[in-house]
C-alpha cells in the first residue's frame, strides 16, 4: 500500500476488499465510485466528511452506511471536552445530547436505506442510557467508538449467518442472477445476497452467478464482478436488458439480491430494476430470493408504498462517468430504488432463518422470537 501526500492510499489488488475500516484513529473508507480500476483508502476525520462520502456514493449499500455513519457519529463526538463548572451527570447529558446532533444530520445523507437510521438510533439509545449511569465522559465517549466497532463486526457475523441459510435454497451447478451490489462492498463482509456465493467457494458447491450491471451507476458491473472476480467466483456480467433473455435460456434457476428496507408486509425495496427482475423471474417461474440483515426489515413502515425513495441527479443518467449520452436540457426521472411488491417475493433470508409468506405475520414474528 503507497500513501500520496495528501494521505490517501491506494493499493493493489487482493483477495478480499474491505469497504470500511476503523484504523483506530479515523474512518478509511474505500472510494467504491474509483473501482474497478483504483483502490483508495480516504482518510476521514469529520461528520461532515461522511456525510458527504454517503451522499455521493463513495461508500453505499445499506448495511455500509450504517457503519461509516456510526464512526461519523464518534468522529464528532472525541474530541468533546468535560465541562468542570458542571456535575458529571450533565457532562454525560450534555454528550448525549452532541450525539444525538450529529445521528440527526448524519441522517439526512440518504432516506432509503433503514440501516442508517437504525445504527443512529442505536448509538441514541445508548448514550441515553449511559447518562444514567455512573461513568466519566471519556468512557463514554469510548462506549460510542466499542458501539460502532460492535455494529461492524456484528454485521459480518450476520452475513455470514445469512449466507448459510441461503446456501440451502441452492443446489451444486445452479445459475444464480444477482441486481446490484449487496456483497462484501455494501457491508462489513461476505455482503447478503452475495454470501452464499462465497460460503458456497469454501464448501465447493459450484454455481454460476449472472450479475445485472445495473444501471445507471453500474454497482453490478463495477462493484459484484469486481469483488466476485477477486474471489474467484464464476461470474457473468450481463446487461440489465439481458436478464429475461438468459432466464429464458434457463441459464438462471434463481434470483437473490439486497434491499434497503422491507416493510412490515415484505414488500422490499432495492436498487432500481428489482422489481423488473422479479417480474422476469416470476413469468419464467424462477424463485426471487431477498436476503437482508434483521436490521433492515422495519415494522414501523406498514407497506412499500411508505418507503421513502431516494431520486438522484440526472446527470447520472444523462452523462454517467464523464460522457454525455442524452440530449442537454432532456427531461430525467432518476429514482434510485424500487419497490417490489411481496408477491413476487419467493423468501426473505434474515439471519434468524428463511421468511415465506404470509410475510405479515411471519415477519413480525421474527421479531417476538
Ligand atoms: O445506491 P446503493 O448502491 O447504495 O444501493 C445499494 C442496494 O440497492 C443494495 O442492494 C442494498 O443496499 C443492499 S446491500 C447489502
Amino acid at each position: 500500500m503507497t500513501a500520496n501526500e495528501n494521505g490517501v492510499q491506494s493499493e493493489g489488488q487482493r483477495g478480499w476488499v474491505q469497504s470500511v475500516r476503523w484504523n483506530g484513529e479515523r474512518l478509511d473508507l474505500l472510494d467504491q465510485r474509483l473501482l474497478p480500476e483504483e483502490i483508495v483508502y480516504l482518510p476521514l476525520e469529520t461528520p461532515h466528511e461522511v456525510w458527504e462520502a454517503i451522499r455521493h456514493l463513495k461508500v453505499r449499500g445499506a448495511p455500509a452506511i450504517g457503519i461509516a455513519a456510526a464512526y461519523g457519529v464518534f468522529l464528532g463526538i472525541r474530541d468533546a471536552q468535560e465541562d468542570e463548572s458542571i456535575s458529571r451527570e450533565a457532562n454525560r447529558r450534555r454528550l448525549a445530547g452532541e450525539v444525538a446532533k450529529q445521528a440527526d444530520y448524519l441522517a439526512t445523507s440518504r432516506p432509503t436505506a433503514v440501516n442508517l437510521f437504525w445504527a443512529l438510533d442505536r448509538l441514541k439509545r445508548l448514550t441515553q442510557k449511559l447518562v444514567e449511569m455512573d461513568i466519566s465522559h471519556g468512557e463514554m465517549k469510548q462506549a460510542v467508538l466499542t458501539e460502532a466497532i460492535s455494529i461492524q463486526a456484528e454485521d459480518e457475523e450476520t452475513n455470514r449467518r445469512i449466507g448459510e441459510f441461503a446456501l440451502e435454497l441452492f443446489e451444486d451447478g445452479m445459475g444464480v442472477l444477482t441486481h446490484c451490489n449487496a456483497g462484501g462492498l455494501a457491508t462489513a463482509k461476505y455482503g447478503t445476497a452475495l454470501a452464499p456465493f462465497y460460503l458456497a467457494q469454501e464448501k465447493g458447491v459450484s454455481l454460476k452467478v449472472y450479475a445485472d450491471e445495473t444501471r445507471p451507476v453500474l454497482q453490478g458491473a463495477r462493484l459484484t464482478a469486481f469483488e466476485l472476480q477477486q474471489a474467484g467466483v464464476d461470474v457473468t456480467l450481463i446487461c440489465d436488458n439481458m436478464a429475461g433473455a438468459v432466464m429464458k435460456k434457463n441459464w438462471v434457476q434463481a434470483v437473490i439480491v439486497g434491499t434497503d428496507r422491507v416493510a412490515a408486509n415484505g414488500d422490499v425495496a432495492n436498487k432500481i430494476g428489482t422489481y423488473s427482475v422479479a417480474v422476469l423471474a416470476k413469468a419464467h417461474g424462477i424463485p426471487f430470493y431477498v436476503a437482508c440483515p434483521m436490521s433492515t426489515i422495519d415494522l414501523s413502515t406498514p407497506t412499500g408504498e411508505d418507503i421513502p425513495i431516494e431520486e438522484r441527479g440526472e446527470e447520472e443518467i444523462t452523462q454517467g462517468f464523464g460522457k454525455r449520452t442524452a440530449p442537454q436540457g432532456v427531461k430525467v426521472y432518476n429514482p434510485a430504488f424500487d419497490v417490489t411488491p411481496n408477491e413476487y417475493v419467493t423468501a426473505i433470508i434474515t439471519e434468524k432463518g428463511i421468511v415465506r409468506a404470509p410475510f405479515a405475520e411471519n415477519l413480525a414474528k421474527l421479531f417476538e422470537e
